[in-house]
């Protein structure tokens, strides 16, 4: 069995600083280049209602010029379904969007709005995506989302990284555990996201049924000071190691 633990980098806050002074410079396509020789499986984008950091035509373009598998974050609208229908990314993560969020705040409450997401999970699948669902660890939307069809749940590890102690950590972690559990008992393929830094990666990476992690706005905070490449390189082998030692295999 391949136990490798895939990474997917999102590239959004490449396109953050772009967008501070408009024009194109930095290019998260060119970061995406620079991820996939740094060791990434993936890239994920988050394409937003606002468009506040990635662009259409970064949307384009990644699906054109990058060979690694895109996952396409976006709301459950009619105009994002449109666009991924029309590019066919690799995957499409639905997840919450507000306007005024600083970023994706909590998980998609699915058990509360499966009504609205049905049509969307199924046009998605139809379209030959990879669906993912990005909620809480939380029973009930699990639950759901394997009712719903959707074939992948991405875990929101938000809280277990922001937690304010090490016993609220823990108290997080533990939560996520059980809920990648439940999630492959139900059949459902386990990523997570959110908050991940060179810190908090190993205890989620350990998780055995986890077999994706995305992480975005660390890594690019990172690589001001050290680089793109180190920093991915870095994350990859603290996954790598984590994910060695718990599962006994003697390559760390
Ligand atoms: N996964 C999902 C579904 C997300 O929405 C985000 C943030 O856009 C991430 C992962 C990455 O989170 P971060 O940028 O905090 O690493």
């Amino acid at each position: 069995m391949n136990n490798r633990l895939r990474l997917g980098v999102n590239i959004d806050h490449v396109a953050t600083i772009r967008n501070a002074r408009g024009g194109g410079h930095p290019d998260p396509v060119r970061a995406a280049r620079q991820a996939a020789e740094a060791g990434a499986d993936g890239i994920t984008a988050h394409l937003r209602e606002d468009r506040r950091h990635i662009s259409d035509g970064d949307i384009e373009r990644l699906t054109a010029e990058i060979d690694l598998p895109l996952n396409f974050e976006m709301a459950a609208t009619d105009e994002m379904l449109g666009i991924a229908l029309r590019h066919k990314p690799h995957a499409a993560c639905l997840v919450p969007e507000k306007r005024e969020e600083v970023t994706t705040e909590g998980g998609l409450d699915v058990a509360a709005h499966h009504k609205h997401l049905a049509p969307f999970v199924k046009s998605l699948l139809d379209g030959d995506m990879r669906v993912s669902l990005f909620i809480d660890p939380e029973p009930v939307q699990l639950h759901v989302a394997k009712a719903l069809g959707a074939p992948v749940v991405e875990l929101h590890v938000g809280a277990y990284c922001d937690a304010a102690n090490p016993q609220a950590r823990a108290h997080e972690l533990a939560r996520i555990v059980e809920a990648a559990r439940y999630a492959d008992d139900l059949g459902l393929e386990v990523h997570a996201g959110h908050g991940l830094t060179f810190d908090t990666v190993g205890p989620i990476a350990a998780i055995p049924q986890v077999v994706e992690l995305n992480i975005g706005h660390f890594l690019m905070g990172e690589a001001i000071f050290s680089g793109l490449t180190s920093a991915i390189t870095r994350m990859r082998s603290l996954m790598d190691k984590a994910r060695a030692e718990a599962t006994g295999s003697a390559t760390a």
